[in-house]
């Protein structure tokens, strides 16, 4: 079978390096890649760098190679258009239809999914001209991913950082995966909320009451979600994951730490899934200093009190309710019925039943799990990766949305 072709665009940024490493997990996975730096990329890295790292020729401009119009070929035979780092030029280039060099031309000769990675300075992500072009770009169909924020050029941190260029492949490994035939991202202009891990509730300054949740589950959702277009905030309980590209995420701790940046992430969001295993409980009263062993003296037991439901005060009914709630249900027996009453008590649109225990679902790669619908199919995803499930989930999603 032939290699998945894939067409790496690099503009003049100072991230461009960080594309080598992008480069080469493609190539190491399989893929075929054609790299097309600006001339301002290779003032940056150099051409032999990328041609030794993709075992291809590398050109900048139109007028090289001409007999096999290259200009045109090499968008036609792409799989996928990945451009790492995409300048405030770029971005505006492609948003214009400008085709002055060989990657704009190809940026309009390409037919299958383009991915932009802008990284620039905070003031030029978010000026008004960048803002647009980037709109323009994601209204075409593009999935643009935000930049991270931390360490800039110079002394600077902000916004506009080129996310790790490994969660950058895995975007692409996931636009890749969903064809061509998905030419616009479903959850395009999406802002979706997403739970992830596990609470932990104080119980002095050294312990906690935990649970086993990894994050994992939560996310394959953001990752996925990214893919397909959206803007994603991940809400992140005690999670130790590298965070993916494009998501914003919030970390917190304790289940009242995660309520609120739930409740405050899903203002005006579209979705909210509540993928984090929160505790039901925590300690009454948390000891300022640890709890010490002494002699003779058996422990005082530990009074527990109930933590909010937030699913339940996401899920309820009032005007600023987001149109598609999304719960997770973590059952040991009785797996379908327990899910089919949560499903009915929380309020939530879609519930995802999963059973755990004996190894299953916690701090693995693979889950299994049925989809529960409120007025719709029960939906069984066999035993698989987790982002299947996840993508699995969004399509049921995604027709809520279109029906909402
Ligand atoms: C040291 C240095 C670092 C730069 N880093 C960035 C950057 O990260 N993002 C960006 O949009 N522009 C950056 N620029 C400005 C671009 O290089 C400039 O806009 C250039 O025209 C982009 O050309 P291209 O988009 O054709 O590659 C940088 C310039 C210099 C000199």
């Amino acid at each position: 079978m032939d290699k998945p072709k894939v067409v790496l665009g690099v503009s003049g940024g100072i991230a461009a390096y960080k594309a080598c490493e992008l480069l080469r997990r493609l190539t190491e996975s399989g893929h075929d890649v054609r790299v097309l730096p600006t001339a301002n990329a290779l003032r940056f890295v150099g051409a032999p760098t990328w041609a030794a790292l993709s075992g291809h020729p590398v050109e900048t401009e139109v007028f090289e190679d001409v007999h096999e119009v290259p200009h045109v070929r090499i968008g036609q035979q792409a799989d996928l258009l990945v451009i790492a780092p995409a300048t405030a030029d770029l971005l505006a280039k492609a948003a214009h239809g400008r085709a002055d060099d060989l990657l704009t031309n190809t940026l309009l000769t390409v037919r299958a999914p383009v991915v932009f990675a802008p990284a620039m300075h905070t003031e030029m992500w978010e000026h008004p001209a960048t803002r647009e072009n980037v709109a323009t770009l994601r209204r075409r169909g593009a999935v643009v991913i935000e930049p991270a924020s931390g360490r800039l050029t110079g002394a600077d941190t902000g916004k506009g950082r080129l996310p790790d260029p490994a969660e950058i492949f895995e975007v692409c490994r996931r636009v890749l995966a969903r064809g061509t035939g998905a030419l616009t991202p479903d959850l395009a202009g999406r802002h979706v909320v997403i739970s992830a891990g596990g609470t932990r509730e104080p119980l002095d300054p050294v312990r906690y009451l935990g649970n086993r949740s990894s994050g994992k589950q939560g996310y394959a959702l953001a990752r996925t979600a990214v893919a397909r277009g959206a803007r994603v905030t991940l809400v992140a309980a005690n999670t130790a994951l590298p965070d993916p590209a494009g998501a914003e995420v919030v970390p917190v701790g304790t289940a009242r730490e995660l309520q609120d940046a739930v409740v405050k992430a899903a203002i005006g969001a579209d979705v909210v899934v509540m993928a984090a295993a929160v505790a039901d409980f925590r300690p009454a009263h948390e000891v300022r200093s640890k709890i010490k062993k002494r002699d003779g003296v058996e422990p005082e037991p530990v009074a527990l009190v109930r933590n909010p439901d937030i699913l339940a005060q996401v899920a309820a009914r009032h005007p600023a309710r987001p149109p598609v709630v999304v719960g997770f249900a973590a059952e040991t027996d009785d797996v379908l019925a327990g899910g089919r009453a949560k499903l009915a008590r929380k309020g939530c649109d879609l519930l995802v039943v999963n059973q755990v225990g004996d190894g299953r679902a916690f701090g693995t790669e693979e889950n299994e799990a049925v989809i529960l619908e409120v007025g719709g199919p029960e939906t069984p995803v066999p035993y698989g990766p987790k982002e299947a499930l996840a993508d699995r989930v969004w399509d049921a999603v995604a027709r809520r949305l279109t029906t909402a």
